[in-house]
């Protein structure tokens, strides 16, 4: 049997998207070991959460660097260190320097409350509800190095019915987020994305 891929998943949040990774493993929906999870927030209930099930995490404090690469070169250490095959942003609110998209090409994927490129930045969900947007969603995509700007793998949208509120509107996107993601990520991992040029990915039939 062919060996299991090695996955990080990054957050600087609350984590519910790691709570659906993490259920999405336990129930072998996603084959790859999630092997460690990051953070730049020592605080972020994700990382909490993700030491009391005891997964492996790892913390590491911008303010110790003198600049974006020397931190992000630390973190492409530790995850050679830690054999990692490719990585998840889950609610991660630091851009990725060149540096680091460069060392993961097309093995990076992030997961965005909006219909990209509507709605960029930390946010995606109020934006769109400020500006009165009728038609939002969730994107999964590709990571590159410019914010919220990669390869689109997977889109879905909801309508914003009169008399939303924001609070409600929040908990739509997020469980439409849980059930996406986990999708994206069992793709990935079967081999099933192609990049191809001009941003397309081709998703192909699972074997
Ligand atoms: C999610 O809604 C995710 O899409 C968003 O942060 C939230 C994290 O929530 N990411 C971005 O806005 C990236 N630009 P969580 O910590 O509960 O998973």
């Amino acid at each position: 049997m062919k060996k299991p891929l090695r996955f990080a998943v990054f957050v600087s949040g609350k984590g519910s998207n790691l709570h659906a990774i993490v259920d999405a493993v336990k129930k072998g929906e996603i084959a790859s070991e999630l092997a460690l999870v990051f953070s730049n927030k020592p605080k972020a209930e994700a990382i909490k959460y993700a030491a009391e099930i005891g997964l492996e995490t790892l913390h590491l404090h911008p303010r110790d660097y003198t600049n974006p690469q020397s931190y992000d070169r630390d973190i492409v250490i530790n995850l050679k260190r830690a054999k990692i095959d490719f990585i998840v942003l889950a609610g991660y609110m630091k851009l990725l320097t060149p540096y680091f998209v460069k060392e993961f090409p097309n093995k990076i994927i992030n997961v965005h409350p909006s219909l990209l490129p509507a709605f960029k930045g930390k946010q995606g969900i109020k934006d769109a509800f400020t500006y009165g947007a009728k038609i939002t969603g969730v994107t999964i995509h590709f990571v590159n190095d410019k914010m919220d700007n990669g390869p689109i793998i997977l889109q879905e949208s909801i309508k914003v019915p009169e008399g939303e509120t924001l609070e409600n509107l929040t908990e739509k996107i997020h469980a439409i987020e849980h059930r996406v993601f986990k999708k994206a990520i069992a793709m990935y991992e079967q081999g099933r994305l192609k990049v191809q040029a001009a941003r397309r990915v081709k998703i192909v039939p699972a074997k």
